[in-house]
């Protein structure tokens, strides 16, 4: 074995033999090194752009001008050029490709994806999805301000009627749950830097939005399959009835006078079915499946998950926005309507005055007023007498 001091020193003479070749010396470089000229590519006569096709041209066609300028290539990959890589396409498909073709998405200018991608996100998504959750949830705050919640003018008359059954109110609160956990950790991802990360410094604001992102990934699974139980479960009463056109012509009684009779569920909770639970779940599950990487046979590029990201968030915003409205109305904005999902039950004077039609199936006997099976204690419920 060879003394390290002596190993050393022929590095340093191979390394000084080497940089000499390549005419970098602290003396002056020759002029001609083995028949390479040099040149200083930033002092061309005339300007390299006064070439004609100078846009077009490829590194051999600029190096004969500007030797050592790679500017072409640099160029292609700009514009979104594939090269070469040895990476199966099967596990890698977008390798050789470093910055994306130029496409142009809804709303965009034609430029590469990446950027068009976040020119959608930043012109459109955030400012307008965001102004549109704000309205709202003000315009909410104003109608509770003003009108104060839905009161049932009927006296309570102490006989309930059950109006969901302890399967229906799992699958709902369950659905709901994940919606909020949902709905929560996505405005904190979209909009949590302008109104969090000031008051809580970037920080604790990183791990928070870390943390929910992860929330968000695993949350998103399970609305998704209770949102298929939910969809199942109200269906058979979602469909168009008698009386519907006559509610929606009336503004569900917003125009003036009394809300005309409805069935169990009135032409705004099935638009919120139909519109809300079935056409927008189906398309955030869907989208938010294609983020999650679990669509079995496809292709996963970065143009696949901008696509999905933007459809996912322009239904996103649109659901919350409804949701936020069934919210309420399902909460502080509608008397008894949350007791009837927290507990089961209404008053026989609430399913009158909002439900009438559904009310008289059940005095009618046509719907049994105790569907579920009661604890062998209590007696069965019969709304016998009229309201
Ligand atoms: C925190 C949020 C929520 C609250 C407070 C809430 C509250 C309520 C209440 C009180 C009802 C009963 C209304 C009635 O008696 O007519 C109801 C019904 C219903 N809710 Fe919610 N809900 C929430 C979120 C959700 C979500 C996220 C979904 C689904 C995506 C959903 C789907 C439904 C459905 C399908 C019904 C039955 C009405 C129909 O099918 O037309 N809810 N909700």
């Amino acid at each position: 074995m060879q003394h390290p001091s002596r190993v050393l020193r022929a590095l340093l003479l191979a390394a000084c033999a080497a940089l000499a070749g390549l005419g970098v010396s602290a003396q002056t470089a020759p002029a001609s090194t083995s028949g390479i000229q040099s040149a200083n590519i930033f002092e061309v006569k005339p300007e390299a752009s006064a070439d004609p096709g100078y846009a077009t041209q490829t590194n051999a066609e600029r190096g004969k001008v500007q030797p050592g300028n790679n500017a072409p290539m640099w160029r292609q990959v700009g514009a979104g050029a594939t090269g070469f890589s040895s990476l199966p396409k099967s596990e890698a498909p977008e390798a050789g490709n470093l910055i994306q073709p130029f496409v142009q998405y809804p709303g965009s200018s034609y430029t590469n994806a990446g950027e068009a991608w976040r020119q959608v996100r930043n012109n459109w998504l955030i400012p307008y999805g965001g102004s549109l959750l704000l309205i709202v949830m003000l315009s909410l705050a104003f109608v509770y301000f003003a009108k104060g919640p839905m009161k049932t003018t009927l006296p309570a008359t102490g006989r309930k009627i059950e109006r969901f059954t302890p399967f229906e109110r799992a699958a709902h609160w369950s659905n709901a749950i994940a919606f909020v956990a949902l709905g929560v950790s996505g405005v904190v991802m979209a909009y949590g830097k302008f109104f969090l990360l000031p008051i809580m410094g970037a920080t604790l604001f990183g791990w928070l939005t870390y943390a929910l992102k992860n929330l968000h990934n695993f949350a998103g699974p399970l609305f998704a399959v209770s949102m298929v139980v939910v969809f199942v479960t109200f269906l058979k009463d979602n469909w168009p009835e008698k009386g519907d056109l006559q509610w929606v012509l009336k503004g569900g009684g917003m125009l003036g006078g009394h809300a005309p009779a409805t069935n169990r569920f009135n032409p705004g909770s099935k638009a919120i079915f139909w519109g809300g639970v079935f056409f927008l779940g189906l398309i955030i599950i869907a989208s938010g499946f294609v983020m999650d990487k679990i669509v079995p046979g496809l292709i996963y590029e970065r143009g696949t998950m901008q696509i999905a990201h933007m459809v996912h968030a322009v239904t996103s915003v649109l659901m919350l926005a409804m949701f936020l409205a069934h919210a309420y109305l399902g909460s502080v904005g509608m008397d008894g309507a949350y007791e009837g999902m927290r507990h089961g039950y209404v008053d026989e004077a609430w399913a009158k005055e909002h439900h009438e039609y559904w009310y008289d199936d059940i005095k009618s006997g046509k719907i049994p007023a105790q569907r579920s099976a009661l604890p062998a204690t209590s007696s069965p419920i019969t709304p016998s007498q009229p309201v």
